[in-house]
């Protein structure tokens, strides 16, 4: 077997792929949205702590619930989509590391810590997972469409009520329409935002 990814598999979740906002009349099983997170799960996060929770926003009920949190430029791509996924995560993660970081007292690094500081870490290593749930649902098929355009603490309210989960972005999941799709635009080149020293 290679052990490097293929050139269309490259082109699949990197130089092909693009965000979405128009969907095609496709729906999405529940089944591909399990194979995404077991996939996502695999990617490195500190001390294993994988602090990203997902909530599968599919049926109309959870869409209406999810609407008035929504910037209105992203209100009505995201009411279209098969699916959206709310990229959360738990301020509290440290009380799964006994089952996670088996291999040493965990826990005690970080229980202590401060609120923000907790905030911070879960959202550097949230986001990180968001990233590996990108190119997981990519590997798998299907188009993305990331936002941080709503209001955080409404989604908080609705979607994580009396949970220590708090929402980092949204990412709306399904076969993109890409006749709608504007030019790419451009990236930074390696030497503009690189160095080797
Ligand atoms: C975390 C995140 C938040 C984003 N928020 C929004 C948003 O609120 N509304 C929107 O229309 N696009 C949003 N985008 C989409 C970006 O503008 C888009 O991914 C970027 O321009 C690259 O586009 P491309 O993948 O088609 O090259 C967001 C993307 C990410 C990753």
């Amino acid at each position: 077997m290679s052990k490097i990814l293929s050139d269309d598999g490259l082109n699949l979740i990197f130089r092909e792929a693009r965000t979405h906002s128009a969907w095609l009349d496709e729906p999405v099983d529940d089944g591909l949205l399990k194979k995404i997170y077991d996939l996502a799960k695999m990617g490195p996060t500190s001390a294993n702590m994988c602090p990203m929770r997902v909530v599968f926003v599919k049926s109309p009920e959870a869409k209406e619930k999810l609407k008035p949190a929504l910037d209105a430029g992203n209100l009505e791509k995201t009411m279209k989509a098969p699916v959206t996924a709310i990229i959360g995560m738990d301020i509290r993660f440290y009380e799964q590391l006994p089952k996670l970081f088996p291999h040493a007292d965990a826990k005690a690094w970080f229980k202590d810590l401060p609120e923000n500081v907790l905030e911070y870490i879960a959202l550097r290593n949230s986001s990180l997972q968001g990233a590996y749930f990108m190119l997981a649902a990519r590997s798998l098929g299907l188009d993305c469409g990331p936002m941080s355009g709503f209001k955080n603490d409404l989604v908080d309210a609705t979607f994580f009520s009396g949970t220590t989960v708090k929402s980092n972005f949204i990412c709306s999941l399904g076969h993109g329409d890409a006749s709608k799709l504007h030019p790419r635009s451009p990236r930074l080149s390696f030497d503009e935002a690189c160095k080797v020293e």
